[in-house]
């Protein structure tokens, strides 16, 4: 029997996303709006009012705990206003993505914690994008929100490896990556990355992706400095999320600060420790976003 190369196995993978539906052009309009400083709040009103399932989702995350738009409101035009473009673009790409890429669940990886787990990582991509001086924070989130999208593909696509990975990272307590890495498993960075290719998101947001996970690596002769930023901000964010322990993405081990990144990004233990503890507090609704998203 002809064995397949890891190239060939990782085409047959992101082959199969074919059959996902596309992810709607909502998702470009509004990457294309979020980078446009001079789009209006009503461009945004426009867009998400265009689709009345979406409007709906984007007002009840909007009416979380979390976002807290006073006065439960019914309206997409005061959810802006409150909230101003920013959050309404995570808001609005996160119910989107959330809901055009659904799975069943598995014993050991809850397709609910996952994405909480994802929303989570945006969140802390976002505040690290300010706290390090990154200037495209939805860029940021972004990355954050798909960096682990290869698990969902493994799951949906392959599931019986995403089992047997997600099993063996628990009983050895390790990460997934590492699993993958001694299971001599496909990864899911880097399916993640493929697909997210072939969806034609913008470069530094896949080769976040790709590399959150390749800590001890230095990328600047590669990569331009605020790609190699957007790197370390994902991979510190998928770090502060299993501190924080919110959400789950087959695996519960937490890892420390990697000291590549701290000398590579200048971050003193003390601007660690403040930052660490003002996210916390910050972070502490989050959970009632996926809340709101999975309510009837
Ligand atoms: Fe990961
Ligand atoms: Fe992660």
């Amino acid at each position: 029997m002809r064995t397949l190369s890891t190239e060939q196995m990782y085409q047959i993978i992101v082959d199969k996303t074919d059959q996902l539906p596309s992810l709607p052009s909502i998702v470009y309009e509004l990457l294309a709006l979020v980078n446009d400083s001079m789009a209006s709040l009503k461009a945004y009103e426009d867009l998400i009012s265009r689709d009345p399932s979406l409007a709906l989702q984007v007002l009840k995350m909007a009416n979380s705990a979390f976002y807290g738009v006073p006065g439960e409101t019914d309206s997409i035009q005061k959810a802006i206003t409150y909230l101003g473009t920013e959050k309404i673009y995570q808001i609005a790409i996160t119910a989107t993505v959330f809901e055009n890429l659904e799975a069943d669940d598995s014993r050991f990886f809850r397709i609910r914690e996952f994405w909480q787990h994802s929303f989570v990582t945006a969140l802390c991509s976002e505040q690290l994008a300010l706290e390090l001086n990154f200037e495209n924070r939805s860029s940021a989130f972004l990355s954050g929100l798909l960096h682990d999208v290869g698990k969902i593909v493994f799951q949906i696509f392959n599931s019986e490896s995403w089992n047997q990975i997600c099993a063996y990272a628990q009983q050895q307590e390790t990460s997934v990556f590492d699993a993958e890495n001694n299971l001599n498993a496909l990864k899911h960075t880097e399916i993640g990355y493929r697909v997210c290719q072939k969806w034609n998101f913008p470069k530094e947001v896949l080769l976040a992706i790709r590399h959150h996970h390749d800590y001890d690596k230095d990328f600047s002769s590669h990569y331009s400095a605020d790609q190699v930023k957007l790197i370390d901000i994902v991979s510190l964010a998928n770090i502060l999320s299993h501190t924080l322990n919110i959400g789950h993405s087959g695996y519960n081990i937490r890892t420390e600060v990697p000291l590549e990144i701290v000398e590579r990004q200048n971050i003193s233990r003390k601007r660690w420790v403040d930052f660490l503890m003002r996210l916390r507090d910050q972070l502490e609704a989050s959970e009632s976003v996926m809340a709101s998203l999975l309510e009837n």
